[in-house]
């Protein structure tokens, strides 16, 4: 497990509008040296929102560029500030990345593969796409956007891909039947999805209604897509009693760590479960939104992810504390 990132100083040195509300941003380390990394890596990038820096952890696009690390950052109102100070600069704009990591499996000793996108969710797998394709024909992209307009790197991943890449317009009543597609798809292939949870939700539930192994279905989601609308919720603190309001636009992860108490983390993506806290009791509902925790460890509540995960009402925690059986 990592706990030390790897920062340079950076320059945005180019940005590129893909669709309405998705920019790409191209951002350029001091001393790049343009090296392969890991399908599925990320970099985690500074921005400063209400005045405080802050963290935000976004796909890298692509195969290594040799103008720089490759992101897209989708508007959004509903968010925690990232993307409204990453739209606020222009190229020449300073700020700190870290070093690409990545805590997908992928495993490359498969027949085919079949790529699965909801929106922004494209972003991990065009280079995940680039990547198979040089292994394997048999690799299929299913991308489920709004409406076609929205999508995203088609100039990219259609000239790679061919007719083995399918759009989902749900504008024209086109439909991504994830039951229909993972029932046809040949025996042993591997899945990789990218999506909002409740896409998530819909791809594992009929991944396991075709009898598949769980272990070939691969997935990140983003922590701002939750079942639950952005709220401000309360953290009560067992034993003292502490109540801390985690506004809408920070996490409860950042909100403790500001309040003194220090919490670990390493993805801030809700994927390496670091900055999972014990949860005492519940006043409202948990939006559990990262992919660390079973469908069954989320409905028992007694963990979250302190990094992306949020609630409605009061959460009770226990000491500050990393939670000792991940
Ligand atoms: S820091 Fe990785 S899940 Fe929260």
């Amino acid at each position: 497990m990592r706990f030390q990132d790897n920062w340079s100083p950076a320059t945005l040195v180019a940005t590129r509008d893909l669709a309405p509300g998705i920019r790409e941003f191209i951002l350029r380390p001091d001393g790049y040296a343009c090296a392969p990394y890991p399908v599925g890596s990320h970099i985690k990038v500074s921005v400063f929102i209400a005045g405080q820096a802050d963290v935000r952890s976004y796909s890298l696009v692509g195969e290594a560029d040799p103008r720089g690390y490759r992101i897209a950052v989708r508007f959004a109102e509903d968010s925690r500030g990232g993307s409204r100070y990453l739209w606020s600069l222009q190229p020449g704009a300073r700020l700190d990345v870290t070093s690409p990591t990545s805590l997908l499996q992928v495993d490359w000793q498969r027949q085919h593969y079949c790529l699965v996108a909801g929106g922004i969710g494209i972003t991990p797998l065009v280079g995940a796409a680039q990547a198979l394709m040089r292994k394997t024909p048999n690799v299929a992209l299913h991308y489920a956007v709004r409406s076609r307009g929205d999508a995203a790197y088609l100039d990219e991943l259609s000239p790679l891909l061919g007719d083995r890449l399918a759009v989902y317009a749900a504008d024209q009543a086109q439909r991504l039947d994830l039951a229909g597609l993972f029932a046809g798809l040949p025996a042993g292939t591997a899945v990789l999805f990218c999506g909002p949870m409740r896409m998530l939700d819909a791809a594992r539930a009929a991944w396991a209604a075709c009898g598949r192994a769980s272990s070939d279905l691969n997935y990140e989601t983003f922590g701002s897509s939750g079942r639950l609308a952005t709220e401000p919720f309360k953290v009560r603190l067992r034993g003292s009693g502490e109540e801390i309001i985690v506004p809408r636009d920070r996490s409860m992860l950042d909100v403790l760590n500001a309040a003194g108490h220090e919490v670990m983390a390493d993805c801030r993506r809700g994927e390496c479960g670091v900055c999972a806290i014990d949860v005492v009791a519940v006043e409202g509902e948990i939006d559990h939104r990262d992919v660390f925790f079973s469908e069954e460890q989320k409905h028992d509540n007694r963990k979250l992810c302190a990094c992306v995960s949020r609630a409605h009402g009061v959460v009770t925690i226990d000491t500050l504390e990393r939670a000792d059986a991940l």
